[in-house]
């Protein structure tokens, strides 16, 4: 079969749904490849480049699988053969026209947007990519707006304080948000209803903001669902607070089939400091920002830029398109189970069956739901509900635990033989310093101090080096089993983080 690229009908798109580096990975499954002319020209990608990793350049519209990014133009959609595949962003759920469009034509349509958030799809999750590239460019974006540094300096001309960032919603845009705000040096703090993302949050260098609600409850989903007023009312006190702060705010709140929530008001805009930038992601799904315009950029009458850009990801094109062709790839893997270069839509598997909007000219559209799950769901017989968070211990239960273990510390030290006494209290001062030490190490750290850790024992080499030439052969065999084992122990947790260390390796 024929893979087509197509060239993105939509003014100002400037993403393509192939680069070359995709284009190669298409011909290993057995596809050949046929890109419109000039197709990957704005994201960088001549076609040149494309020829070179194997395509070749003609009108793709006429292959037997056509990838786009956005839905294909009327022209384009007219020129489908009837047999073929068309897989782009069609929208479906948010544009009854072109479902109603598209179930009057005889093709095969499939919607990447469509792909369920559940874990075998994450390979072919266009959503997530995207979002992921859009939240690191709305931070870009803020401090092209922003009059001042992100980081804070200390200069011969002074000091310079950094700039405090706000991420509203700690989803995927969210989170890429607070991660490049926070590698530019800003104080990034984050909410989200979901305290599950506490954690992520803090791995990322950020302060996570929870909302005293009862409200608020782990999700069995993966998503938010709609609060009520009494966290609503909480919620907005804590923005109202927030936004006379912070310099930038970054909006992603996000409730699935559900109009964006209002987070920020006009009064809390009003409220920010002259220069500040707001950026409202969720313009397009009506906002999270009163005054936000959706596609454009505004400033209020106390000098605060609010930015409504819906085409964040298509900002960076060229690595939107690298990103979304790897994700095509992907779906192009699961769909040639044989890799012979023939698509096989399989009508059972529910990933693909979500994303098929129209089969051989039949309307597919809504497909049946998914069962998405991040946390596992409660049983349904159980009394209640888990905790939304886990409390601290009270100061009265600390107390007891400390008792109860003094307690036993000093009948173990009555009873065991005097030798064995310094052991014992060794071994109890590893235990607390050991507690406080690991307690605060940041999250970001953990892997190194595991390799510190399991160096620690180095200590049992240089026993069984000890030991080894002993005499007996019980005691050589045991000695060298626990070199061996410790050993492994060590250089391994070496190898681990070395690994880990090499991912944040800039070449
Ligand atoms: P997501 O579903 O991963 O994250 C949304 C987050 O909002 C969730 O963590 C949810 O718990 C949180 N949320 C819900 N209600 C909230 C509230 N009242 N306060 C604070 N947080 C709340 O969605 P994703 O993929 O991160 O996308 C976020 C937004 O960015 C969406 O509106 C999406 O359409 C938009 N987006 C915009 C782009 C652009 O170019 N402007 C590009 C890509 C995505």
């Amino acid at each position: 079969m024929i893979v087509g690229v197509l060239k993105e009908a939509r003014d100002g798109e400037k993403r393509v749904a192939a680069t070359p580096a995709t284009i190669e990975q298409v011909r290993t499954l057995g596809y050949e490849v046929l890109v419109d002319p000039g197709a990957g020209a704005a994201a960088g990608f001549a076609d040149s480049a494309y020829e070179a990793a194997g395509a070749r350049i003609g009108d793709a519209v006429a292959a037997d699988v056509v990838l786009g990014v956005n839905a294909p133009g009327p022209a384009q959609l007219d020129a489908v053969r009837p047999e073929a595949t068309v897989i782009a962003l069609f929208a479906p759920a948010f544009d009854p026209a072109m479902v109603e469009d598209l179930g009057r034509r005889p093709f095969t349509a499939l919607s990447m947007d469509a792909v369920p958030r559940i874990s075998r799809a994450q390979s072919m999750d266009v959503l997530s990519s995207m979002a992921n590239i859009a939240g690191y460019r709305a931070v870009v974006e803020a401090a092209h707006e922003f009059g001042r540094f992100f980081t804070g300096q200390v200069t011969a001309a002074g000091k310079v304080l950094p700039a405090k960032v706000l991420v509203a919603g700690a989803g995927v845009a969210g989170l890429a948000a607070i991660g490049t705000a926070g590698s530019l040096g800003a104080v990034v703090r984050a909410t989200d209803p979901r305290p599950e993302v506490a954690d992520q949050v803090r791995s990322l260098g950020g302060e996570y903001l929870s909302i005293a609600s009862p409200e608020v409850e782990v999700s069995a989903t993966g998503y938010a669902k709609e609060m009520g007023d009494d966290y609503k009312a909480r919620e907005a006190e804590l923005y109202a607070a927030q936004c006379r702060e912070a310099d930038i705010v970054i909006t992603t709140a996000l409730i699935p089939g559900r109009p964006a929530p209002v987070l920020l008001t006009a009064e809390m805009v009003a409220d920010m400091k002259p220069g500040s930038v707001v950026v409202d992601m969720a313009a397009a799904n009506g906002g999270n920002v009163v005054g936000s315009v959706k596609g454009g950029r505004t400033v209020t009458e106390n000098g605060v830029t609010i930015l409504g850009y819906t085409d964040l990801a298509g900002r960076l094109p060229a690595q939107a398109s690298q990103l979304y062709g790897t994700n095509l790839v992907n779906l192009l893997k699961l769909m040639t189970p044989d890799r012979d270069g023939r698509l096989v839509l399989d009508w059972d598997d529910p990933v693909q069956r979500s994303i098929t909007v129209v089969r051989d000219g039949e309307s597919a559209w809504p497909p049946p739901p998914v069962q998405v799950s991040a946390a596992p769901a409660a049983p349904a017989a159980a009394p209640a509900p888990a905790p939304a968070v886990r409390k601290p211990l009270t100061a009265g239960r600390r107390f007891g635990g400390v008792a109860l273990a003094a307690l036993l510390l000093f009948l173990a030290a009555g009873f065991a033989p005097a030798a064995l006494l310094p052991h014992l209290t060794v071994f109890v001062l590893a235990i607390v310093i050991g507690y406080y030490v690991i307690g605060h190490v940041h999250h970001a750290l953990h892997t190194p101090l595991m390799s510190v850790t399991n160096a620690i024992s180095g200590i049992i080499v240089v026993g069984a080096l000890l030991q080894i030439g002993h005499g007996s052969t019980v005691v050589t065999v045991l000695s060298a089993v626990a070199i061996l084992l410790a050993s492994i122990n060590v250089f391994g947790g070496f190898a681990v983080t070395r690994r880990m260390l090499a991912m944040f390796n800039r070449s």
